[in-house]
């Protein structure tokens, strides 16, 4: 099965409620000309709702950036899976590489927040860093397929077609400079193999694996052309929509 290509935007702890509004009705109508491309904003939690409103009869789906692994109970703070899908999101990002690093989040934990939003209808795209110290001890393969492995613990074959994962190198994110496209396929066939290995080929074959890290219109064209890259997670230049346009328009 053709693996549909997604451009997602992240656009982390950035935008007020009207941004969010003019930024989804200013893409809506430009992304209907590229069909093939399945387009996604992901916003912090208190934009969801007038995301979700403002996406309502568009192509545009939206994430959240983040779940708790339970759906309610005393956890100050913390957000429920089950209210983000209530709401109409449709995707949530689990296991960022920053909420790893500032909120010491764990394997065990983004296991924990992907069987949750898998539990409650909710589609987790679930990132995969590389750690630059992993790459010079030459352990980065290990680390790599380490993520997989623990991150996938439980979940079934059946709800595999849900999952998405994301391939995000910490030394690329925010640099201004992605990971060359060769070395990315190589990383993200790598995931591929592993998720092949715990499952089966063909659920490998369908599963959609994006990379992240300093994407823009003049880096995108190179990486979708890579084998085993399905889409691009993208933070900085999808802060402004003419380039999430441009990049859906380059990916279609
Ligand atoms: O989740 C995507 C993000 O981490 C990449 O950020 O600014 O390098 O595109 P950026």
């Amino acid at each position: 099965m053709a693996r549909q290509p997604i451009v997602m935007a992240n656009w982390k702890m950035n935008k007020l409620p009207e941004d969010a509004r003019t930024y989804i009705e200013s893409v809506a109508n430009a992304i209907t000309a590229y069909p093939s491309v399945e387009p996604i904003l992901a916003g912090q939690d208190v934009l969801l709702q007038s995301m979700v409103e403002a996406a309502k009869g568009t192509a545009v789906e939206i994430g959240a950036e983040n779940v708790y692994w339970k759906e309610e109970g005393a956890y100050t703070g913390e957000t429920s899976p089950k209210v983000v899908a209530d709401l109409g999101v449709q995707y949530v990002i689990i296991g960022h590489s920053e909420r790893r690093h500032y909120f010491r989040e764990t394997d065990e934990m983004v296991n924990l927040k992907a069987l949750a939003a898998l539990r409650n209808g909710l589609k987790p795209i679930i990132a995969i860093d590389e750690q630059i110290q992993t790459v010079s001890n030459n352990e980065h393969m290990h680390w790599i397929v380490n993520q997989v492995i623990e991150a996938l613990k439980g979940v079934t074959p059946e709800q595999m077609t849900d999952v998405v994962l994301a391939f995000e190198p910490t030394q690329a994110i925010g640099s201004g400079t992605a990971m060359s496209a060769d070395m990315a396929q190589k990383d993200l066939y790598l995931i591929r193999e592993t998720v092949s290995d715990m499952f089966n080929p063909e659920i490998a074959e369908d599963l959609r694996i994006l990379y992240g890290g300093s994407v823009k219109p003049e880096n995108v064209y190179e990486i979708m052309r890579q084998h085993d890259i399905d889409g691009v997670l993208v933070g900085n230049s999808a802060l402004d929509p003419d380039n999430f346009i441009e990049l859906v328009k380059l990916t279609h």
